[in-house]
């Protein structure tokens, strides 16, 4: 079983994607920490990560340990991201590592769960499940900049907005493999839902799908 779960920054994707996984005991791959791996990396050594040959170079070479740094979390980290996320060969050099997570999920596990802008589309066109999890900007953005706080940031909400709608407008616009649902996906809008309304409305519909 996989459960593709995609859609913008912030929208709730990683809290369903781990109770997913958990509930039905599947394996979880968060696949936007690829591209932050990539990115961190490049900020590291103090390269630009709009250069296309060196990012190249960083996604060739990216190690799993590198996908545990709490660095990777930072907002700077994403946005880098996102720049890298934008380039087709980048795409191409992780697209592996995603569908033989898909394939042959660890711990001997029997399905995946993962969250991302193009696993219903691109990375797993044939999912079991596909869920496309959105919320209106603002909330979004409020969402993020409480977590930030909580996490000793220092957040300005009115910044978080404009950064999260500058990198959401980077995802959705690019010419591969653009954020957009996939049309045998479901939305689920969780503007007005808090995480365990999110969950039970996902769960409703998956054992509706599958039963
Ligand atoms: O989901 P997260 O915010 O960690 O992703 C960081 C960035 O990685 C996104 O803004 C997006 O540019 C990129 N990404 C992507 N495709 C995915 C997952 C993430 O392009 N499947």
């Amino acid at each position: 079983m996989i459960i593709a779960i995609d859609g913008p920054s912030a929208a709730g994707k990683g809290t369903l994607a781990k109770r997913l996984a958990a509930h039905f005991d599947l394996a979880h791959l968060d696949s936007g920490s690829l591209y932050r791996a990539v990115a961190l990396k490049m900020l590291r050594v103090g390269q630009d990560p709009a250069d296309e040959d060196l990012a190249l170079a960083a996604a060739q070479t990216l190690r799993p340990d590198e996908l545990a740094d709490p660095a990777l979390r930072e907002e700077a980290t994403g946005k880098a991201a996102s720049i890298v996320a934008a380039m087709a060969p980048v795409r191409r050099a992780l697209l592996d590592f995603q569908r033989a997570f898909a394939r042959t999920p660890p711990g001997g596990k029997s399905g995946a769960v993962i969250d991302g802008r193009d696993i219903g589309t691109v990375v797993c066109p044939d999912a079991t499940v596909k869920l496309f999890v959105t919320a209106s900007d603002e909330v979004r953005a409020r969402r993020r900049s409480e977590e930030l706080q909580g996490g000793g940031g220092i957040a300005i909400y009115a910044r978080v907005l404009q950064d999260m709608r500058e990198r959401d407008a980077r995802d959705s616009q690019r010419s591969v493999a653009p954020l957009v649902a996939a049309d045998d996906a479901i939305v689920l809008d969780t503007s007005d839902l808090d995480a365990d309304a999110v969950f039970a409305a996902a769960l409703e519909y998956i054992n509706r799908k599958i039963g």
